[in-house]
Order: structure tokens, then sequence, then C-alpha cells
């Protein structure tokens, strides 16, 4: 039974999305505590995927095979598994059908005026796709006056990394003075606190009662961004969730996010229960560029004017149905390999697949890299055919997808101008996401990378560095732990204990 949900009153959010408009950049006095740990080398997004690496394939230890034993210890399990895994593969085949006919016109889009009145089944149709355009949150003009900013901050400081190495379109930046004007924005603390309200707390699924969490408080979860030129055909990022890889079965925490869909019961997955994620590790190997975070959503604010075919995010649009195949896929091997079958089709037929509880085999899933897939590692999803393209978006634009949403970047760039992004995605106060900020804060002063990125000296001694004079908002301040966050009309106790928590580590 559900009890106490703490779903956020439609009221209580409108309340809350006006104190974040209402907030001014006056009395915005940083104070600096714990130091930085940013344990990394030097890198560039490159380090992330296997792929990008160019690393080649790596047979996992015995302790995986034991693993899946594990997560299927017995018969009755195995039945369940595999009933539920046939069920999967025919829905995807049902899935396929939906989103060829309706292409990009599949991904919501929503816009921003609208948000705090959408109807149920708007909201209903957002969290099904896993991915929502909103439209105009910021100004256009401003917007592109962000991106000439940073244009005139990269050619001041020549040394900045980035990938590819040799014509950078992913920069190693984190601290530009736009990039601090962006997260700060009221309207984007206010589209990410509506991100965030989609989300609840279940009590039944949570470990330990009355779990730090305010999830109408954004944090600032600090990444890099994206100035990709036309022609472009190197940041070819194929289909990937982010957010660790064997970690999502091997971290007990993590693994407790999927139990519904491990234990057979996928219709049940509720992608949007915050309980077990709360403790989930999502980087067991302190990898390159894994997010240590809860983000509710990840997502980017459009720089640029961008189509499909032009260096766009694709995505699957279909999060339950991605991720229930994703989380069984490990589990099941084919009888008879492609080459040996008589045709594709008869491949893919659950008929021609079984339970593998004995190999060390977890498809495109890598020590300390993002989660990969294609169409060999994870054919039923026939991603040449169901990745689609968000729809054009404007400078001002944002575009946010689920942490376990399956998205890629468009192999190549056809377009005739840049397709530039800030990633900013949505991350809500909690205890693990707060202990990270509080450490985030004191990296922004100094100018060094975000612990979860590369490491090395970063921005410290770059021209021009954005600093705290550059928050738009006193709450975008607070999302940077730089400034104690105050009480709000309709906040709830679980919002109280949380800022308490927050508030202690910013006093230091
Ligand atoms: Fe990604």
């Amino acid at each position: 039974m559900l009890l106490h949900r703490q779903i956020i009153p439609r009221h209580s959010l409108l309340l809350r999305i006006r104190s974040l408009h209402s907030s001014t950049r006056a009395d915005i006095a940083p104070s600096p505590r714990v130091s930085a740990a940013n344990t990394k080398d030097e890198g560039t997004i490159a380090d992330a995927f296997a792929s990008l690496a160019g690393a080649a394939d790596v047979v996992l230890p015995e302790r995986f095979a034991e693993l899946k034993r594990t997560i299927v210890p017995n018969e009755a399990a195995a039945r369940r598994v595999t009933a539920a895994w046939a069920e999967v593969l025919g829905e995807l085949r049902t899935a396929e059908k939906e989103i060829l006919d309706r292409g990009s016109d599949i991904v919501p889009q929503v816009n921003y005026a609208d948000l705090s009145s959408l109807s149920g089944e708007e909201i209903e149709v957002v969290k099904k796709r896993g991915t929502v355009v909103i439209r105009n949150v910021v100004n256009e003009d401003l917007a592109l006056g962000w991106k000439e900013d940073i244009k005139r901050y990269i050619q001041k400081n020549p040394q900045v990394r980035g990938f590819p190495a040799d014509n950078k379109q992913v920069f190693e930046i984190y601290w530009s003075k736009s990039q601090i004007e962006a997260r700060s924005h009221p309207h984007v603390l206010s589209t990410q606190t509506w991100l965030s309200s989609l989300w609840q707390v279940n009590p039944d699924t949570i470990p330990e009662p009355n779990p730090l969490i305010s999830l109408s408080t954004p944090l600032s979860y600090v990444d890099r961004l994206r100035i990709r030129l036309p022609g472009d055909a190197k940041f070819a990022l194929g289909p990937h969730i982010d957010g660790g890889s064997l970690e999502r079965w091997e971290d007990e925490g993590y693994r407790r996010c999927y139990k519904n869909i491990l234990e057979g019961r996928w219709r049940e997955h509720d992608a949007f229960d915050i309980g077990a994620r709360l403790y989930a590790n999502s980087d067991l190997y302190n990898g390159s560029s894994q997010c240590g975070v809860f983000r509710s959503f990840q997502g980017w604010l459009s720089l640029s004017n961008t189509g499909p075919n032009e260096g766009t995010l694709r995505v699957y649009p279909n999060l339950l149905l991605s991720s229930a195949y994703v989380l069984l896929r490990p589990f099941f091997k084919a009888v008879k390999p492609l080459d040996s079958a008589n045709s594709r089709e008869d491949y893919l037929e659950a008929s021609n697949w079984t339970l593998d509880l004995a190999s060390t085999e977890f498809p495109n899933s890598v020590m300390g890299r993002g989660q990969e897939l294609n169409e060999i590692t994870h054919p039923h999803l026939r991603l040449e055919n169901t990745m689609v393209s968000v729809p054009r978006v404007k400078p001002g634009d944002m575009v946010f997808w689920h942490c376990d949403g399956v998205h890629a970047v468009e192999s190549v760039h056809r377009g005739e101008g840049d397709s530039s992004v800030l990633y900013i995605p949505a991350a809500p106060l909690t205890e693990k996401n707060m202990d990270y900020t509080a450490r985030l804060a004191h990296a922004f002063l100094s100018g060094s990378p975000p612990e979860d990125f590369p490491g090395g000296k970063g921005e410290a001694e770059f021209v021009d560095r954005g600093n705290p004079a550059n928050f738009l908002t006193v709450e975008g301040a607070r999302a940077m732990a730089l400034k104690e966050f105050e009480e709000w009309p309709g906040m709830n106790a679980s919002d109280k204990r949380a800022i308490e928590h927050a508030n202690r580590l910013i006093r230091g």
C-alpha cells in the first residue's frame, strides 16, 4: 500500500515556482567551506564511453556470472524473468510501429509558461516518453548572447581542453560567466523544480525513514557545453544511458531501483519513484565523467536553432520498455546466432532466446563507462528505426530526458549553423546531492573541474572565468551551496528537514 507519498500539490508547486522567480541577485555573498575532491586524471568526454575512447571489448570477471545467479536465484525467478522477457520483446514490436508512424512528433513539447497548468494526461505523456522539449525557457537573445560570450572566453583561453582534440566541439568548460548566469536564471530553476516534481517519494521503497529530500529545491549539477560545428562526425555518441553501466546490477542500492523489472513484474516498474535511487551508487569504478549524484532529468539549454540532422539529440521514446529490456538483456542469449539464423526476424524471435545465468556477459557494459547500446548488443530495440531526433529547437528552449533514458547524439551534423547547448540537468536537494554540491562550491571558487569530471587545473588560470557576482538570482547561489536556503510558503516537513541539513553544510 502506498502511504504519505511526497507528491508536491499543485498549489505548493506554484508557490515554489513563484518564490524562485521573485528572488533577485542582491545580497549574494558566498561562504566557501570543504575542499573539492577531484581525484580524476585530465581528460575529455571521450573517457566516459568505451566507443569514443576506442576501447576494446573486455571480458568481465567470474563474479558477474555469480551476480546473475544472485539476481535470478531459483527456478521460480527464472520462469518469471523468462515470461517478462517474452512480453517485453512483443511490446517492443508494437512500440516500434508507433515510433515509426510518428517520428519526432512523438516527443512531447510544452511551453515554459504552461508548465504549472499541464493536465494529468499531458504529464503522463511526458513520463511515458521520458523526454520533453520545453519551449521559451529563456529569451532567445539572452541565449545567443551567452553563446557569443562563451566564444570570447574560448578565444581568450586557447589552452582549453575539448573533444575532439584537433577540432574541439565539446569543451571542458564548466565555469564560464554564461553558464553561471544560465544555471541561476529563474526560469531554469523553475523548470528544474517542475521536472523533479514529476518524481515521488514512496515510503515503501525507501530503506530508511525520513530521508533528506526536497523535490522542490533545485541544486546545480555543473556540466560542460557543446558548440558543434557543421560537418562534424567525430562527436558521434551512439545510443547510451548515463549514470554508470554495470552498477545498475552490481550495486545493491542501484539494483533496488529496478527490483520489479528484475523480478519479472516489469509493468510495475515506476521510473519516477525516487526511493531506492537515494541509495544508488552509479559510479563504483571512479569512472571519468560518471555522474555521482541523482539527476531527476538530464538536459540541455539550446543556444542555437537546430533541427533533426543538424547534430541534435536522439532518444528512444518509451522509457518503461527500454528500461525493462536493458535490465533483462544480460540474462538472455541467442540460441542461434545471427549469422546462422534463417533471417534477422527469426534471430530476434523470443523462441530463439534462452536464459543465460552461466556467462559473465553484460552486453556493452564496461567498468567505469556509461552503458552503450547498439544493433548487435541490444538488437530488439531496433535502434536504427526507433531512435528519433528531438524536434527543432531554437535558442532558449530546453530539452530534458529521464536519467534512465536511452539517448544519442546524431552522428553527423549536416546543418549549416552550429549546434550548441549548455548541459543543464535537474537535480533536487537530497543528502547525497547536497554533499556533492557543497564540495562543488569550492571547485567553483577555485576554478577546478567538478569532481565527477576529468581532473587537472581546469579553468583555474583562465581569463574572465565566471564568479559569484554572475549569479542572476539568490536562488542560483543557493543551488550552488553558496547561500543558505530560506523557508517558503507551502513547504512541507521533508523540505524543512532537507534545507536544515543543507544550511548546516553551507555554514560549514
Ligand atoms: Fe548522455
